[in-house]
């Protein structure tokens, strides 16, 4: 199943069951056109509102109607005359973007792990905008999904939508990231990981990197993730604790790179523009950011990972390839893989169970302190 890129490519909706072949359920898979479902909705602005109601309800029986059309037709030719299990839950889930590849790992996650499950899921990428998850989440609302999930991009500006979805008793589950609100009961749980702790390991990394090299002084270069989001606040808040009593360290400037490959470049480029060989270390909050910065470095002349400390955050497999290489000193581990919590989580919610308010998946630090060639081919 394919995500929807820009607002006007296709958007998946499919369905899958229990002990199906991936390619089994590849082939019961429905495929909805997003610019029709919003031709269909502009439409539903020129009519009334009891009609616009209804409207929704016969658009999303139809989707419904077609998922399962295809499922007994398409799953009959694959597998005899086997009528299919009803879909258990339909989950509407709003993704960030594809900014990096943990995002498309996250992203391919949640859609395989949907499809384990049984779960039909409505996936809409918000393309980097706030205003486009704000609006998927009032067509999940429209719809009326059984629960909603997203990865906000940034903490403030949620309550108002929430607001609507609890209105309409609609559970929701926040992946990856944090809101920040004054309002209780908005969401049921965050399923996510803990940003903070990966900062402090960051952090503490490089205390014992400055204790192996003998250094005396530390001048630190941070390139923050997108502004006011959950990791870009957590994970500098985690490292400037861990390194607060450390007198050796100084941090020379924080810039934002937006976790975007071509902005870490960027970022890089002003750094090295204003420090130059000052620099003795980079932190940047992601794989993305500090495989756009390396070649600026190498360009300015220096080597990355001996003239200057590399410390990343995600653990892709290209950063750890460059990890193997000794241009990258240290990456933390932030796993993309939440989809299992997240359908455990959605299906208990739709029974009407309790659900943990917060799970953290277990994350480690690979580094120069290992052998990296034992490090596991990464999956993302
Ligand atoms: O929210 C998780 C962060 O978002 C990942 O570190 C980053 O790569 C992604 O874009």
């Amino acid at each position: 199943m394919k995500m929807c890129e820009n607002s006007e490519s296709p958007r998946s909706f499919g369905a899958a069951r229990h002990g199906q072949s991936r390619g089994a359920r590849a082939r019961i898979s429905a495929r909805i056109c997003c610019a029709c479902i919003r031709a269909r909705i502009n439409g539903r602005a020129r009519i009334n509102a009891r009609a616009r109601i209804s409207v929704r309800m016969s658009a999303r029986a139809l989707i419904l109607a077609i998922t399962l059309f295809l499922g007994v037709v398409l799953s009959g030719c694959a597998k005899g005359a086997e009528a299919p299990s009803e879909t258990s839950l339909l989950l509407g889930f709003s993704q960030i973007g594809s900014e990096s590849a943990w995002r498309i790992g996250n992203t391919r996650d949640i859609e395989e792990q949907a499809a384990d499950f049984g779960v039909s899921l409505m996936l809409e990428n918000a393309n980097q905008k706030q205003e486009n998850q704000i609006a998927a989440i009032r067509r999940f609302i429209a719809y009326k999904v059984d629960v909603i999930a997203f990865s906000p991009i940034v903490e403030e500006g949620w309550d108002n939508v929430l607001l609507e979805a609890k209105s309409a008793g609609i559970p929701v589950i926040l992946v990856d990231r944090d809101i920040s609100t004054q309002i209780e009961g908005l969401t049921t749980c965050l399923i996510g990981a803990d940003f903070y702790k990966e900062g402090v390991m960051a952090g503490e990394y490089l205390i014992r990197k400055a204790d192996s090299l003998s250094l005396e002084h530390v001048n630190i270069v941070e390139i923050t993730g997108t502004e006011n989001s959950t990791p870009m606040r957590q994970r500098q808040a985690g490292f400037m604790d861990a390194i607060a009593g450390d007198e050796r360290m100084t941090v020379l400037e924080s810039i934002d790179g937006d976790f975007i490959k071509s902005r870490g470049a960027e970022c890089m480029r002003a750094l090295l523009a204003t420090y130059g060989d000052q620099i003795d270390v980079v932190y940047s909050h992601n794989d993305e950011m500090t495989l756009g910065a390396l070649p600026e470095i190498e360009k300015a002349g220096f080597a990355p990972g001996k003239d200057m400390i590399i410390i990343s955050i995600d653990g892709g497999q290209e950063a750890i390839d460059v990890l193997k290489e000794g241009r990258i000193n240290c990456v933390v581990e932030c796993t993309p893989k939440l989809g299992k919590k997240l359908m455990e989580t959605a299906l208990k919610l739709k029974e009407g169970e309790k659900v943990d308010t917060l799970i953290h998946p277990e994350e480690q630090v690979f580094s120069d302190e290992q052998d990296p060639s034992q490090i596991a081919p990464r999956g993302y």
